[in-house]
């Protein structure tokens, strides 16, 4: 048993179909360039805002960073060829910025969008729907040394990028994310320091996260405008992490502390995205905490350009308490009380709770409260994998936790969520951010010595599940006319 797991977990599973997914489900992997690309200094990228923090002394566990990382960007064509072996149809990965546009402004860097390029005509050479994410957490440097995000220069610069960026691939690319997870970039980056830029500035994480929302408005404007005028396809969204926040008890305090949690963490983003609106009780919950959301006129409109899909990358659910181990309702600074309350449940090697039936109540929740159809772009597991004697890597763990997510799914479609697909987190082992290179989320294992590409038995069965499931999706819906 796997030592960091207090509770055992891994079933025994056999590959078969996910009843009630259709065969028209989009099955994909999932990666973002600065986890996996490494070429850091090459042909003209520039150092973004992980590459400075990685050189932080005690940011990184290890004291790693992305130079070398899966050495993707040498290695593509191979990876290609895994993904096409997967039989998954759509590949999720991210632009480096500062690989498309060196520095954060000006033009275009030819030999960074080539990349890019020579990648797209081997997805398109294996039949794999490209699904691009524009922003994966790689700010250039010198953005950062201008304010970052919480300077509002830097929406209108990253609407400038993806501008560029849909110039150059716009004719091959229908499928467009903005943002990933802006929770993250402003508030590990900013507010609590865990991740770059590692500020630890909790006003200047609000101002962020607006910037971050503006920023994503102001692309998606460009962005739809540019397809529109030539002619392209596209199919626009956004990327949020997203849990669900349940009480502890049937406390007022406990509802109170999950009314926070949420709307700190889910509708500050999805009321101005979808209403065109921040939510009111989150305004005045940031104003005790004294912060602001620097809105100006028009921001909200462009917010609330509408999506076509919502990006959801699902981990965990969270149990929440409103009071302290202590019972005071008030913590040291005077604030009512948010507290995570551990369970005993099982845990990935990231600690984190497994809770699968989450993912159904987020989704059918967000049906329910925002009527946007989802994919789910981002869902896995880090466990400590062994290489067996005969090479392969029986990660049963793994397998399990997707098992019970991808059914988690079907249980939110069979109860009215529109959801169109599932991403697995992640293809490959990769850098993950400041974790280093320790925790293994891939369904395809990575020698860091050799760079060998090794399918765990979690790619074998994910691949066989979802062969399994579109042809029995496929049977299902045909008609008795063409069944003979
Ligand atoms: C998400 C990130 C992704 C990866 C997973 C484990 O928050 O989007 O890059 O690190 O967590």
């Amino acid at each position: 048993m796997n030592p960091d797991t207090p509770r055992p977990y891994a079933r025994h599973l056999t590959p078969r179909a996910v009843p009630g997914l259709p065969a028209d489900f989009r099955w994909g992997v999932a990666t973002a360039a600065y986890q996996i690309e490494g070429a850091a200094a090459e042909d003209g990228r520039t150092p973004s805002i992980w590459d400075t923090y990685c050189r932080v002394p005690g940011m990184v566990v290890g004291g790693e960073n992305g130079d070398v990382a899966c050495d993707h960007y040498h290695r593509m064509p191979e990876d290609v060829r895994i993904i096409e072996e997967l039989g998954v149809g759509t590949y999720r990965f991210s632009l480096a910025w500062p690989r498309v546009q060196p520095g954060g402004r000006g033009p275009a860097n030819a030999k960074g969008l080539d990349f890019y390029k020579r990648l797209l005509d081997e997805l398109e050479a294996r039949n794999i729907t490209p699904w691009v994410t524009l922003y994966h957490w790689d700010l250039p440097q010198e953005l950062e040394d201008a304010g970052g995000w919480p300077a509002r220069d830097t929406a209108l610069r990253f609407a400038d990028y993806a501008a560029l960026a849909h110039e150059a691939l716009g004719d091959r690319i229908e499928h467009w994310t903005t943002l990933n997870e802006p929770w993250c970039s402003a508030m590990l980056g900013y507010a609590y320091g865990d991740q770059a830029p590692g500020r630890t500035d909790f006003p200047a994480a609000i101002r962020a996260v607006h910037h971050l929302l503006l920023g994503h408005g102001l692309a998606a404007r460009r962005l739809r405008g540019a397809a529109a005028a030539r002619g392209h396809a596209l199919d626009l969204g956004i990327t949020l992490n997203l849990g669900t926040a349940t009480p502890e008890t049937d406390s007022p305090e406990d509802a109170a502390a999950c009314r926070r949690a949420d709307g700190m963490g889910r509708r500050l983003y999805l009321d101005p995205l979808v209403r065109g609106a921040y939510p009111q009780d989150v305004v005045d919950d940031l104003a005790l905490r004294g912060a602001e959301l620097p809105v100006e006129d028009g921001d909200l409109d462009a917010i609330a350009t509408p999506i076509d899909v919502l990006g959801v990358n699902f981990y965990r659910g969270t149990l929440f308490s409103g009071v302290t181990e202590d019972g005071s309702p008030l913590d040291g600074d005077g604030l009512p009380v948010t507290r995570g309350v551990e369970r005993d449940l099982p845990r990935t090697a990231m600690d984190w709770e497994i809770t699968p039936t989450a993912l159904t109540d987020l989704l059918v929740g967000l049906e329910t409260e925002y009527g946007v159809p989802t994919v789910v772009t981002e869902n896995g597991a880090a466990f400590h994998d062994t290489v067996a004697e005969d090479g392969r890597i029986h990660d049963a763990d793994r397998t399990t936790y997707l098992a019970d997510h991808i059914d988690a799914v079907a249980a939110a479609r069979a109860a009215g969520a529109d959801v169109r697909g599932y991403f697995a987190w992640s293809l490959l082992d990769n850098f993950e951010w400041s974790y280093g290179y320790d925790k293994r989320f891939g369904i395809v294992r990575v020698d860091y010595d050799t760079q060998a590409r090794t399918l765990k038995d979690s790619a074998l069965w994910y691949r066989d599940t979802i062969r399994l499931t579109r042809e029995s999706g496929a049977r299902d819906t045909r008609t008795p006319d063409t069944e003979g």
